[in-house]
């Protein structure tokens, strides 16, 4: 069966999950449309795997209902959805090789031994281990096992591929290549993919759209920019990317003060006057460039604890009318010279309005 494209390939509605008395899922909705790359993110224990155990019928919801390419398969077992998985750890059959492993889905589905053959030296080429077939995994790294893992599961052509952890078992950098390989591969076979992690700058990095997740809810679902630049509640913009958190009051028409600082926000603050908020603003949510004093959100900081990374530095930035609280910005190492900045000395800078998220304490 096709699914048509204007229609979801998979569909979640009010699931939840009770183990016992523990609700590991609450009330979850949500539609993957066909083609993207959806990744579950969220720190460990929120439910990642379980609602991907849901999706593939290895675990039964306590409610709700679960649609596949226009079917409904809330009680159908695993075998009869349409999905190709791949886990945390390598999970390959140690005594069959690589390409055994690859053809492991194939030979029930009744196909010829050429056409098999064929399939597997397709994938094995797809993955880029032409010729590693007939290594065991013990004769493999880490990461080509992981390979081999996704050739597997893409073999009989799933129209689901689920990736539950795939990377986190990876040293850094084939953590980094093999991500990048993921995302090839589900662009060129176009393959509806739901990724798990808890790692940010990974879901960031490759997802189409991000499901932001903590304590069995869904706090967000939007695109990587969407997450980043707009998030919906504090948690996801805490969890994602590095924030500066400070005390504000609301000023009750639609701004906010900091100590003696009006701050002007894109977004207008709701909140009754003298209500406490919390600002969250990104290290880099900052101008330091023809600043003038008729701007608005302009204050001065003094700078301390400049640390130089490569290709940017941070810096603790206090600001002393903003009652003296402190906040971690990030500067271009040339910013340094081209502002003649001096470590101990004052600088302006402007606060950009757009970027100054609020949430009532
Ligand atoms: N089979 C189970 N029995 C009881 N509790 C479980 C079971 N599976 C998962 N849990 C609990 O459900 C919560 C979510 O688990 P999980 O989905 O594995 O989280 P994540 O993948 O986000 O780290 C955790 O608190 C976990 O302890
Ligand atoms: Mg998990």
């Amino acid at each position: 069966m096709t699914t048509p494209s204007n229609s979801p390939a998979f569909e979640i509605s009010k699931v939840t999950k009770q183990f016992d008395q523990f609700v590991a899922l609450n009330d979850i909705s949500l539609s993957v449309q066909s083609g993207e790359l959806l990744c579950f993110l969220g720190p460990s224990g929120c439910g990642k795997t379980t609602l991907l155990r849901i999706i593939a019928g290895l675990e039964t919801q306590t409610q709700g209902q679960l649609v596949q390419d226009g079917k409904d398969v809330s009680t159908v077992p695993p075998a009869g959805r349409n999905f190709g998985i791949v886990f945390q750890s390598y999970a390959l059959f140690p005594n069959l090789t690589a390409a055994q492993n690859i053809a492991y889905g194939l030979v029930s589905q009744g196909k010829t031994k050429a056409q098999i053959h064929q399939r597997v030296q397709e994938l094995l080429e797809l993955v880029n281990l032409p010729t590693s077939g007939n290594k065991f995994p013990s004769q493999l790294s880490g990461g080509q096992q992981q390979r081999i893992a996704l050739a597997r599961a893409l073999a009989p052509a799933p129209s689901l591929l689920l990736l539950d952890e795939p990377l986190s078992a990876l040293d850094a950098l084939e953590r980094v290549r093999l991500r990048a390989e993921i995302r090839r591969l589900q662009q060129q076979l176009g393959v509806t993919t739901i990724m798990v992690t808890h790692d940010q700058e990974e879901a960031l990095a490759i997802s189409d759209r991000i499901v932001v997740m903590n304590h069995g809810v869904i706090e967000q679902v939007g695109t990587p920019h969407e997450v980043y630049q707009t998030p919906a509640s504090p948690f996801v913009a805490d969890f994602i990317g590095k924030v500066n958190v400070l005390e504000a009051t609301s000023q009750g028409n639609g701004n906010l003060s900091v100590g003696s600082v009006q701050l002007e926000t894109a977004s207008p603050c709701t909140a009754k006057e003298g209500e406490k908020i919390k600002i969250y603003l990104r290290p880099e949510d900052f101008t330091a460039r023809h600043i003038s004093p008729d701007q608005n959100n302009v204050v001065t900081v003094r700078l301390s604890k400049i640390e130089y990374l490569g290709s940017f530095c941070m810096a603790e930035a206090s600001i002393e009318e903003m009652q003296g609280q402190t906040i971690q910005l990030q500067f271009w190492p040339s910013y340094f010279s081209e502002l003649g900045l001096d470590q101990n000395g004052p600088l302006s800078i402007r606060l950009l309005a757009d970027r100054i998220r609020h949430f009532s304490s």
